[in-house]
């Protein structure tokens, strides 16, 4: 029988590829002040968790070392001095710093949202990380505004899929880059405007013609280096150009300043993980109040998570090599042994 103060958690050894990750029987975590303990059921993987497994991404100061930014579950218990707006048994989902891969994680209270009633905990697990990041960089730093175009690169990512809902539930108009049809396709259903692929055609060219030359008001930009020449030419004069990932590196080389004064654009930059605790409960609570009523099966447009695959714990080193391999559309699951 497993000690009660004992819980499976995924974990590594040393730093390196997918193979290097195993289920351990570790500590569970105590709720500290203003904390909540959650009873984990499922918690989705993100691009910080491969890095940080190849020892690329350490957790930020006071934070787990067990991977995990989100997390789905019930409340089970709490730490000193929490106001009480949570019960034992609420169903809840968590933006976390980590340790959301384990069946116990703790939370600073603010940082829970409610899982509405017609939702289930694994869809709930798709949400926390990759729609506050589209929420922030939408609202909170690219100030999108209803009418306006955005471009948004790796359309079918998690954060794509949900920045694409996002903006159209603001009144924008979405555009995407990926890299397949299927990824396209996908973005299409979701409310895309046009999508390119670029591997196949130069997007910078077909946004300028989608635009009717005007360009982008907002760049929603993960991709970073190799991008960076198509991105300045397609963005419109007064753009926003959000950079918030560097899957193809930060080296630059040529005059980016001057074409971005001559368009008086604003190059933007964001990192949700290193945010202070207050930052996040105000994005918490704007999303909650703002975007979560749109999940509901009976609001227009609803909105929806995008699961692409689930695996249980013991098989997380499955999930980051398909992750790792640009496979998934939308979020790929991972469900504790528990929650079954
Ligand atoms: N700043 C923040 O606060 C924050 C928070 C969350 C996530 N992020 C970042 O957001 C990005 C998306 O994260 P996610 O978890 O949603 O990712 P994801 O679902 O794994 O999707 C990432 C997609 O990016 C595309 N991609 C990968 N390498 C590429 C390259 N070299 N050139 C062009 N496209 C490439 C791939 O799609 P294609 O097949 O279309 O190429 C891949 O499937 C990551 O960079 C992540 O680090 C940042």
């Amino acid at each position: 029988m497993q000690d009660k103060e004992k819980m499976l958690a995924a974990h590594f050894d040393s730093p390196g590829g997918p193979e290097n990750l195993y289920v351990k029987e570790v500590m569970k975590p105590h709720p500290r002040e203003g904390e909540v303990l959650m009873k984990v059921s499922a918690s989705a993987l993100n691009r910080a968790d491969l890095l940080q497994r190849r020892g690329k991404y350490p957790p930020p100061k006071g934070a787990s070392d067990i991977l995990g930014l989100e997390a789905a579950g019930i409340v089970a218990g709490f730490g000193p001095g929490c106001k009480k707006q949570w019960k034992i048994g609420d169903p809840v989902m968590a933006l976390l710093s980590g340790g959301g891969q384990a069946e116990y994680v703790t939370v600073p209270e603010g940082h829970l949202i409610p899982v509405p009633n017609d939702m289930t905990l694994v869809q709930a697990a798709a949400i926390p990380e990759a729609w506050l990041t589209a929420f922030q960089l939408l609202h909170f730093v690219g100030k999108v505004q209803s009418g306006e175009t955005v471009l948004i690169h790796a359309g079918a990512s998690g954060v794509g899929t949900a920045a694409i809902q996002l903006a159209r539930l603001e009144g924008a108009i979405p555009i995407v880059t990926a890299g397949t049809q299927e990824k396209l396709q996908m973005a299409a259903k979701l409310g895309a405007a046009a999508g390119f692929n670029y591997k196949e055609e130069d997007f910078s060219e077909k946004v300028l013609e989608f635009t009717l030359g005007s360009g982008v008001g907002v760049i929603l930009d993960c991709i970073g280096g190799s991008y960076w020449e198509k991105n300045i030419s397609c963005l419109s004069t007064d753009g926003r150009w959000v950079v918030y990932g560097l899957l193809t590196g930060g080296e630059i080389h040529g005059d980016l300043l001057s074409r971005l004064l001559f368009k008086r654009g604003s190059l933007l930059t964001s990192l949700l993980r290193s945010r202070e605790k207050e930052y996040k409960e105000q994005l918490v609570k704007a999303f909650t109040e703002r975007v979560l009523p749109h999940f509901s099966r009976n609001t227009s447009p609803r909105l929806q998570p995008v699961i692409d695959s689930i695996y249980p714990l013991h098989e997380i080193g499955e999930a980051h090599k398909l992750m790792e391999e640009n496979k998934n559309v939308g979020k790929v699951i991972i469900e504790m042994p528990s929650s079954s």
